[in-house]
């Protein structure tokens, strides 16, 4: 078993069932410091809004807190229509070489979701605090691996989201159009990369920066390798089997002018 010297301790196992077989494999994985902004303190939020008062559209997650410290990588989108009900998606991205390669390369690619339809329940509590901006407490001990099945975990991801109404998504999804590249990375990147690389690319604590030199020095040929077939023996996955021809060059193409497009 390879342990990464940049992640901390082994904290969290989880059972990954496999569906119809009812076959258990018990994992462990290692839990990485990485986490992503944390919320700011505000001790004292606004009151809350009637939820129907909420803008209509899609929302996305701007920063996250726990009382836990170390948790994988996670992320949540909503779209709230126009009574104020909400369905959206919390992926979650365990993703440690202990985990066996079908589901860790699944996990990586797709993240484990879990769907959210309300947020009034005890795994996903929320509420509007202003018409564009909400907190979502999360509990979730159970989530799903596209083509591989539920996974339980057995220590539960547990922190509060701050999640945001985005204008710009919402018009590209209500008014679908041709993107540019670099927006077409922007889309990818968001979707495939934040978790891990951080929503602007500023990294996280065992996940590097893009924002470096080194990441400027490569010539476009080492860029596309590195994207196309990931780092070996590191949890960055091979992206050219998973990304559409349009979307890889969308998002090498964001990767070379992320300095102009998210200027740290
Ligand atoms: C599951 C976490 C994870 C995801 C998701 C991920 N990466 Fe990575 N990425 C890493 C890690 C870890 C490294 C460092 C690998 C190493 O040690 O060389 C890395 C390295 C890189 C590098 C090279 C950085 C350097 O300094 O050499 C680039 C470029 C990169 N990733 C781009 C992307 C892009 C683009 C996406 C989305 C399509 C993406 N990554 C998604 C974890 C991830």
């Amino acid at each position: 078993m390879i342990k990464k010297p940049i992640v901390q301790l082994l904290l969290i196992v989880i059972v990954l069932s496999i569906s119809g077989c009812g076959a258990l494999e018990r994992i462990e994985w290692i839990t990485p410091t990485a986490r992503p902004t944390p919320i700011p303190p505000t001790p004292t939020l606004p009151p809350r809004v009637d939820p129907s008062t909420a803008a209509v559209g899609r929302w996305q997650w701007t920063s996250y807190t726990s009382d836990v410290v170390d948790y994988p990588p996670a992320q949540v989108w909503i779209d709230v229509n126009d009574t104020g009900a909400v369905n959206g998606v919390l992926s979650i991205y365990p993703n440690y070489p202990e985990i066996p390669q079908a589901a860790l390369t699944l996990i990586q690619q797709n993240g484990c979701n879990f769907t959210i339809e309300s947020l009034n329940d005890s795994t996903v509590n929320g509420f509007f605090y202003s018409e564009t901006q909400a907190r979502v407490r999360v509990h979730v001990t159970e989530c799903n691996v596209k083509f591989y099945g539920p996974v339980t975990l057995l220590e539960p991801l547990a922190g509060e989201f701050d999640i945001a109404f985005d204008p710009d998504l919402t018009d590209l999804i209500l008014h679908p159009r041709e993107l540019t590249p670099i927006e077409r990375g922007q889309r990818i990147f968001a979707q495939y990369c934040s978790a891990c690389h951080g929503s602007y690319g500023e990294g996280m604590p065992a996940i590097p920066s893009l924002h470096t030199d080194q990441v400027r020095g490569y010539t476009d040929e080492q860029l596309d390798t590195i994207v196309r077939n990931g780092v070996i023996n590191t949890v960055m996955p091979a992206w050219g089997v998973v990304l559409s021809p349009e979307d890889f060059a969308g998002v090498i193409e964001l990767v070379r002018h992320l300095d102009e497009v998210f200027p740290q």
